[in-house]
């Protein structure tokens, strides 16, 4: 058997591994447990873990650390073991499996954050995952303690089993983000329609409500609203919800599955769990078709034909 068909018959087992869902539902309780603890600050705690302020979802980034610390620490052991490390290698290496525990927390907060909202075969990698990474984090913890109480061999061979934990969560991370698509954007990012292209009646808009319309079979959201109308993508960028099921909130857009809200003007997520924008369309009204082109680039404002002006 292949390498590759080996890592997908142990990815296919773990994406099967019932057992895994009744920790699973602990885990989940334990993170909304805490959220709901951290009370008014929830909301913005969960933004901030998510990356919402960054436009990008925080753990891919913040999981550099205590991989590429971890990395470092385990060449300088390897230079320390082989005698040919200065003087300063051995504090050198314990100074960076220190940044990478302090990482590797920082990276956890992120990552349950994010799982939370998986669902079945991804829930179960990334409880998988979530397991190897304290399995790494205890055993980084402990070479940490035995560095400090001058127990080097020891420290070197608990920070390289760490490592090869490591490794192998990394890829079931890998696995969570591109086989099951956690932390990607699901909105269409198509550039069609480039010309205005009628997608519904103008007697189909309600005034206040997110109307779902087609446009070259991709879901968008009309909403009229104090007489414009807006039209932004139908899928949700977290994971892909139809949004013409979504309702309206102060005038923002929201997911029906797990409470991300748009700005209808930019299309920005005000408030996670998506950290993507929606696409955002121009509308026109002609004839009593409400008319939409894909907006050019995100961050150039929206044409809104206004009603008044389409039937002057
Ligand atoms: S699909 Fe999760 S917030 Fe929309």
């Amino acid at each position: 058997m292949t390498v590759h068909g080996l890592l997908e018959r142990a990815l296919g087992a773990v994406e099967r591994w019932q057992v895994l869902d009744a920790p699973g539902y602990q885990v989940e309780h334990g993170v909304s447990l805490t959220f709901l603890l951290a009370g008014r600050y929830a909301r913005p705690l969960q933004d901030l873990l998510h990356g919402v302020w960054l436009g990008h979802p925080l753990h891919p980034a913040l999981v550099t650390v205590p991989v590429g610390a971890w990395a470092a620490a385990l060449v300088l052991d390897g230079l320390d073991a082989a005698g040919r490390g200065g003087p300063g290698t051995g504090q050198a290496a314990r100074t960076v499996v220190g940044i990478g525990v302090a990482g590797a927390v920082a990276s956890a907060a992120t990552g349950f954050t994010d799982w939370q909202h998986a669902h079945d075969g991804a829930r179960r990698v990334g409880l998988a995952h979530a397991a190897l990474n304290s399995t790494a984090l205890a055993l980084y913890a402990w070479s940490l303690r035995d560095r400090g109480r001058g127990r080097a061999r020891r420290a070197r061979l608990s920070g390289a089993a760490g490592f090869a934990v490591t490794l192998a969560s990394s890829w079931l991370g890998g696995a969570l983000a591109y086989r099951h698509g956690l932390g990607t954007d699901h909105a269409d990012r198509s550039p069609e329609p480039r010309r205005f292209t009628a997608v519904a009646d103008e007697s189909d808009l309600v005034e206040g409500e997110a109307v779902g319309v087609e446009v070259d079979g991709r879901p968008l959201v009309l909403v009229a609203q104090a007489g414009t109308v807006r039209a932004v993508g139908g899928r949700c960028p977290h994971l892909g919800a139809p949004l013409g099921e979504g309702w309206l909130h102060r005038g923002e857009l929201v997911c029906p599955w797990h409470g991300s809200r748009f700005d209808l003007d930019s299309g920005e997520p005000a408030q996670g769990p998506s950290t993507a924008p929606l696409p955002c369309y121009d509308t026109r009204l002609r004839d009593g078709r409400v008319e939409v082109r894909r907006r050019a680039h995100w961050r150039t404002p929206t044409a809104v034909t206004t009603v008044e002006e389409a039937s002057r």
